[in-house]
């Protein structure tokens, strides 16, 4: 792995950040708490997409989880239960709004899954472009049985992903979906045995390197913010996008 620019890579604790020969790599690395979203993860994840938004050299990113057991068993929960008054959560939320910023960002990201993906391991990886998961993962969203609502996006992203009725009963009850399962109601485009998993995130990064990559990040561009435009709006957008292209 090459060095990385921009950011202190050994300042992290709950993340590795890698660049090699155009691909980024986040590995969320808290193995022993099953990779689980906490604050740390938070701010380190807001400055290590900033870095991958902001490093011409990064033209793709995967992004995985450390440890056997899991992708991300969603948010921690020993600090949901110390966490401050809403009022101050919502603060600090827009202070660092790295769901924005992720989504904000118009390089591809390649998202593989093992073991446990809940809560905001879901989200996370749906402001991904493309899911891999290996056999062995599970899939749930579990706020409502904790008497809490997503605060990460999911129930704007989620059903953006998989369509109104999948998302409605993922949400709603709680219950847990197999990898099969996921990719029936696409959640995830493939699913893949676990050994397979990085060769085959890594198989993709190299498909989408080889590509014009200002053609690669307009097209995402264009889809991914075209999707909140009423159609006419998102086909100016395709013609503006297919015209900066040209002239570049
Ligand atoms: N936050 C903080 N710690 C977590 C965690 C979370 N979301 N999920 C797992 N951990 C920790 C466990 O407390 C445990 O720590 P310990 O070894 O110090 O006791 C360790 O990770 C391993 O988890 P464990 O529960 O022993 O593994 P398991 O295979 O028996 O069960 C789960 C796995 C995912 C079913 C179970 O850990 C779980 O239900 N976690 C909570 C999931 C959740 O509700 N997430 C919040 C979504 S909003």
């Amino acid at each position: 792995m090459s060095k990385v620019t921009g950011i202190s890579a050994g300042a992290f604790e709950t993340i590795i950040y890698e660049k090699h020969d155009g691909t980024a790599y986040i590995t969320l690395n808290r193995p022993k708490q099953l990779n689980a979203y906490n604050v740390r993860m938070r701010d380190e994840l807001h400055e290590v997409l900033t870095a991958i938004r902001d490093d011409p050299e990064v033209l793709v990113t995967i992004m995985k989880g450390a440890g056997d057991k899991a992708f991300c068993a969603g948010a921690d929960l020993t600090e949901f239960l110390t966490a401050p008054p809403p009022v101050f959560a919502r603060r600090a939320r827009f202070a660092r709004d790295v769901w924005g910023l992720f989504l904000s960002i118009d390089k591809p990201f390649i998202c593989a899954m093992h073991g446990y993906v809940l809560g905001s391991g879901i989200e996370m990886a749906v402001c991904c472009d493309i899911r891999l998961a290996s056999e062995d993962a599970r899939f749930g969203m579990p706020e409502t049985g904790l008497g809490i609502i997503p605060a990460a996006g999911g129930t704007q992203t989620v059903p953006r992903t998989t369509g109104m009725t999948a998302a409605l009963e993922m949400l709603l009850t709680g219950r847990w979906l197999s990898a099969q399962e996921a990719l029936r109601i696409r959640l995830i485009n493939r699913i893949v045995p676990r050994v397979e998993l990085f060769p085959a995130a890594e198989a993709l990064a190299a498909k989408i390197k080889s590509l014009d990559p200002l053609a690669v990040r307009y097209v995402k561009q264009a889809v991914r913010c075209g999707l909140d435009l009423p159609l006419a709006e998102g086909l100016v957008l395709e013609a503006r996008l297919a015209r900066m292209l040209k002239k570049s």
